[in-house]
């Protein structure tokens, strides 16, 4: 059975495009909801330009209230059907209440080696310490940060020359290869680990 994917995303959603894209070949899951805590999110326009269901949840009203904002994105996904969650980009941290019945069934990219690098600026962290490589994780979601089960890491290569911008592109050019692989094995019910080289 088609695997119904809702993909939550705050920017211009170039992962959500990749897994979208992918997901147009003979695949084991499909897009059925795009969802941004911001309007005017670039993803947004983009799914919705395909005919992509799309909801639009906005933080900013819940102010502090992380639950109150969580169950708004319930109640909206709630009639999609959704089988899987793809977080990619999506930059507003999800409490064990959200999290917790949605484990297993719930993903995320992150751009660091974890368990290297939680959190943000990863790039440039990455390079103040000096490390020779970089790369980015795909991890089932649990309720402590960019922690979870690891599904798939690609590697980049550090340059003596790299600014976290450099280094965050070439690592952005291995998301966009390791995220639809990554979700086409989740879906498919495989969850040994990927790493590509
Ligand atoms: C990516 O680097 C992803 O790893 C991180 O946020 C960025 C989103 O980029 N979580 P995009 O919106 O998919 O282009």
């Amino acid at each position: 059975m088609t695997r119904r994917v809702a993909i939550f995303l705050s920017g211009g959603g170039s992962n959500m495009r990749a897994l979208v894209e992918d997901m147009a070949d003979d695949h084991p899951a499909r897009p059925a909801l795009v969802l941004s805590n911001n309007a005017d999110a670039g993803g947004i326009a983009w799914a919705r330009a395909r005919g992509i269901a799309t909801e639009v949840v906005d933080h900013r009203p819940h102010g502090a209230d992380r639950a109150g904002f969580e169950a708004e994105i319930a109640a909206r996904i709630a009639t999609y059907g959704i089988d899987i969650i793809c977080l990619a980009g999506f930059m507003r941290v999800l409490t064990a209440g959200f999290v917790t019945p949605w484990q297993g069934r719930m993903i995320n990219i992150h751009p660091s080696l974890l368990p290297k690098y939680r959190g943000l600026n990863t790039h440039a962290r990455a390079i103040a310490a000096g490390e020779r490589e970089a790369g980015c994780t795909v991890h089932e979601v649990t309720p402590a940060l960019d922690d979870g089960p690891i599904l798939g890491q690609a590697r980049v290569v550090v340059r003596p020359d790299d600014t976290p911008e450099r280094l965050a592109a070439r690592v952005l050019e291995q998301e966009h290869i390791l995220y639809p692989m990554a979700l086409r094995r989740f879906a498919a019910g495989e969850t040994a680990p990927l790493y590509l080289p």
